[in-house]
């Protein structure tokens, strides 16, 4: 499949120079002005409308439909516009001023007010204000990131979120769901690591009682672990039970956080990050006299896991040896169809002061799509007089669908080479 093909991006102008600078780009139908902020590569916009969560038989369909199952009485809500605004990404959810993310070798940016999200949570605020008590949202996410097997720019998350009234009565309701909930995980096949509901280094919330922040934080645990043994449970048993812990973390939009791993196939997994909703948040919400929990997990991760996908990009084929080993709504396990010959080049050139690594694999995936297994550095080297910056790459090219032929791969080589030298302004060595 080729990401070169680029569905609804409209250049009014063409590159003239480097980095291109489109006056407009129309995008999912709107028409947005780019600026010196604008780094969003034709790649990348062609993912937008592509939606592949709501694809019947995807397996990132089916592993949301599981998820939802599990969650059965909460509100699923449909992804917004992946547009954001840095204030809706980032502020809202009180990440601080100089946060790494909000970077531009971090995120994408069509412009200076607008970005592509970096994560499910941009949209807490408004889904607990459309004055659901539980809610469920699955949505596409953009990083700038490298290119590997687990790596891909676009990727799928998750996220949950629950609200509580904190009056007394409501309060006894969740404690005595909590019970239930946990004498049934008792009798699973679970072992769950747990960390302490509220600790020095994760706090309570000024304004929350900590009765009501353990109460929280437990539902928190309770729920998320029956999400587990409901995904991964399935090969375990009495003797051998699932492996689940809790792991104190920490998150800009929420005290007390925690990290999930769980042990599958003989390694830990980051699995999702969760926490009790700051209150700011919730005021943002407007709804008063209620304390929540949220949580957020990346598809991708858990589906390569549950149907032994080998390499991020399978997610994105269109190839039918693929897609007919699936059917929805049940996990089955891949079977590579083909492992079609790797070639490898390398590529060494004096970096320009502002540039990042993810600015080379951007034009990588610009210019030669899903092609691109893996990009490495392979040596990095500063001038000792003039401070230059130089560095070699290993571009390693694999189409999942067909053998390439050496010439094909050089040309696809030089043609990264020239978008380097036109849109970075980078000088081969
Ligand atoms: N948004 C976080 C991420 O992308 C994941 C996350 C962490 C979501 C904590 C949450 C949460 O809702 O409470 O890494």
């Amino acid at each position: 499949m080729s990401t070169l093909a680029c569905r609804r991006l409209v250049f009014r102008r063409p590159f003239l120079s480097a980095p291109p600078s489109p006056s407009s780009l129309s995008v999912l139908g709107q028409s947005i002005l780019t600026d010196d902020y604008t780094n969003v590569t034709p790649a990348i916009l062609s993912k937008l409308p592509i939606r592949l969560w709501e694809k019947h038989g995807h397996p990132l369909c089916t592993l949301r439909s599981l998820v939802e199952s599990h969650f059965s009485d909460f509100a699923s809500l449909s992804a917004p516009s992946p547009l954001v605004t840095p204030a809706q990404n980032f502020d809202v959810l009180s990440f601080p001023p100089d946060h790494p993310g909000r970077a531009r070798s971090d995120s994408y940016y069509l412009n200076r007010s607008l970005m592509l999200r970096t994560h499910a949570s941009t949209h807490q605020v408004e889904s607990f204000a459309k004055e659901h008590d539980r809610w469920l949202l699955t949505a596409d996410v953009y990083r700038r990131d490298e290119i590997d097997a687990s790596h891909y720019p676009v990727f799928h998350q998750m996220e949950g979120g629950r609200v509580f009234g904190t009056d007394t009565t409501s309060l006894k309701i969740l404690e005595e769901e909590n019970r239930a909930l946990e004498e049934v995980l008792e009798r699973s096949p679970i072992h769950i690591v747990d960390a302490p509901h509220y600790s020095p280094t994760n706090p309570v919330q000024a304004g929350h009682s900590a009765d009501a922040a353990a109460l929280v934080s437990r539902s928190l645990k309770l729920s998320l672990n029956g999400l587990m043994l409901k995904l991964f449970g399935g090969a375990s048993n009495k003797d051998e039970p699932l492996q689940v812990r809790w792991i104190e973390a920490e998150f800009p939009f929420t005290s007390p956080s925690f990290e999930v791993e769980v042990f599958f196939r003989g390694k830990w997994l980051e699995i999702l990050g969760s926490g009790v909703v700051l209150q700011s948040t919730l005021d943002r919400a407007n709804v008063p006299g209620k304390i929540g929990w949220a949580f957020g997990l990346g598809l991708e991760r858990i589906a390569m896991i549950l149907f032994s996908i080998p390499d991020i990009r399978l997610f994105w084929t269109s190839d039918e040896r693929f897609h007919s080993q699936f059917s929805p709504n049940a996990i089955s396990t891949f079977v590579p169809y083909s492992k079609y010959p790797a070639a490898s080049r390398d590529i060494s050139f004096w970096l320009g002061a502002g540039t990042h690594d993810n600015d080379v694999y951007d034009v990588v995936r610009d210019v030669v799509g899903d092609v691109a297994e893996d990009v490495v550095v392979l040596d990095r080297f500063t001038h000792p007089k003039t401070g230059r910056r130089s560095a070699t790459f290993r571009i390693t090219y694999r189409s999942m669908e067909r053998s390439l032929v050496g010439s094909e791969v050089s040309a696809m080589q030089g043609r990264v080479r020239d978008t380097l030298i036109g849109r970075l302004g980078v000088e081969m060595r």
